[in-house]
């Protein structure tokens, strides 16, 4: 077998291992596509500035995230439907980021629920909140995770509606997949993922089936979002929310240095600039097109930290160089995960580490401390 070496390579694998319509699901973006590609596009136009003959021996990756200390700046995103990418996704995956000492932040709408990801890691893990209608519900949510052991909540405040990715309307996606024509011929060329999804009980929302009354289906994440996620959702929600909570309050899905102030406003401690990896408002620009006046506008006052593109070490340095304080990746991590579940996440991470710690000493610097702007060639970002 030829040598993994970078995350496309896991993306590769990942692809004739996991049924179509996952695969599609992590790779699109709302109608267009246009947000999610200039998230890529937009970070490879940055440039570094090379420089030489500088001691870079000593070096290292480390950072903290709210004041934890990280084996480097990335956490793992939020994403929904990780354990239909591998069985037991959310476990796995959180128990290789556990290892390797970044963030794992689980999904409302993961498959395997909190108490199940509590129950098979260690150290606490972040939980992202979708903010639904049935607010006793969403109470009910945030006491799972504070019993839960949660050290973070992460309010996603960019999905009251949702976008529309035409892949995801044309495969019929649910969880599990229903055994149409299409989907039994395309789940036959998986076997490697149907028997793993058949060793598991966990193939339902894991955080919702048995905890609401009245869905009677479940499976179509589009339509349970169009009927339960809260359009009316307003700052003075997010405040009260943040009120519920003792721990740290990060929110997710900030693109605007006006928003940006309202989050400070309600009590983010950290807030991510982050378009949904370009899978809501299609037309958005990149998140880090969105990110230096964000930077600007917080002045220090919380965390700022970025997602939506990265792909690699040179792309966190890329988001730290315009002042993010911490990074997130979704896509990269999931590749890793459909590829080979827990080892697949361990190598994206010490293949991201590696490019980050590498790129760093050619622009000529030690410590993630030393990195600013001026690694970056002018009018570049
Ligand atoms: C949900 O978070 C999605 O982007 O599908």
């Amino acid at each position: 077998m030829t040598a993994i070496t970078c995350v496309d390579d896991l993306r590769d694998i990942a692809r004739k291992r996991t049924p179509r319509m996952f695969f599609d699901y992590c790779e699109s973006g709302s109608w267009s596509e246009s947000t999610l590609h200039a998230n890529e596009a937009d970070l490879q136009a940055i440039k570094f500035r090379q420089r030489v003959a500088i001691d870079v021996d000593e070096r290292s990756t480390s950072a903290k995230m709210l004041g934890d200390d990280v084996t480097m700046p990335v956490a793992l995103a939020p994403t929904g439907l990780t354990g239909m990418q591998h069985a037991d996704g959310e476990i796995l995956a959180a128990q290789a980021a556990e290892e390797f000492g970044v963030p794992f932040t689980l999904s409302t709408m993961s498959i395997c629920s909190i108490e199940d990801v509590a129950e098979n890691t260690t150290k606490p893990f972040w939980f992202q909140l979708y903010v639904m209608r049935d607010r006793k519900f969403v109470h009910r949510l945030i006491e799972r995770a504070r019993v839960a052991g949660c050290s973070a909540l992460v309010i996603t405040v960019d999905l009251q509606i949702m976008g529309q990715r035409h892949r995801d309307v044309k495969n019929g996606l649910s969880a599990p997949p229903k055994p149409t024509l299409a989907n039994l011929v395309n789940l036959a060329t998986k076997p490697g993922w149907c028997l793993k999804m058949l060793g598991t009980r966990r193939r339902y929302f894991g955080n919702v089936v048995g905890h609401v009354d009245g869905i009677e289906d479940m499976s179509s994440l589009a339509q349970w979002t169009a009927g339960q996620f809260d359009p009316t959702l307003s700052w003075d929600d997010v405040r009260e929310l943040r009120r519920l909570w003792d721990g740290k309050v990060i929110i997710k899905g900030v693109m605007d240095a006006e928003d940006a102030a309202k989050a400070i406003d309600v009590g983010a401690d950290a807030i991510i600039v982050s378009n949904h990896g370009g899978r809501q408002l299609d037309g958005a620009p990149s998140s880090i097109a969105a990110l230096p006046q964000i930077v600007d506008m917080v002045g220090g006052r919380c965390e700022v930290w970025m997602d939506g593109g990265i792909r690699s070490g040179q792309d966190v340095l890329r988001a730290l160089a315009l002042g993010a304080d911490g990074t997130m990746i979704g896509r990269a991590f999931l590749y890793g995960l459909a590829a080979g579940g827990k080892t697949g996440v361990q190598q994206v991470l010490q293949i991201i580490q590696k490019e980050l710690d590498l790129t760093m000493a050619f622009c000529g610097r030690r410590t993630l401390g030393e990195v600013d702007r001026d690694i970056l060639l002018p009018k570049s970002g």
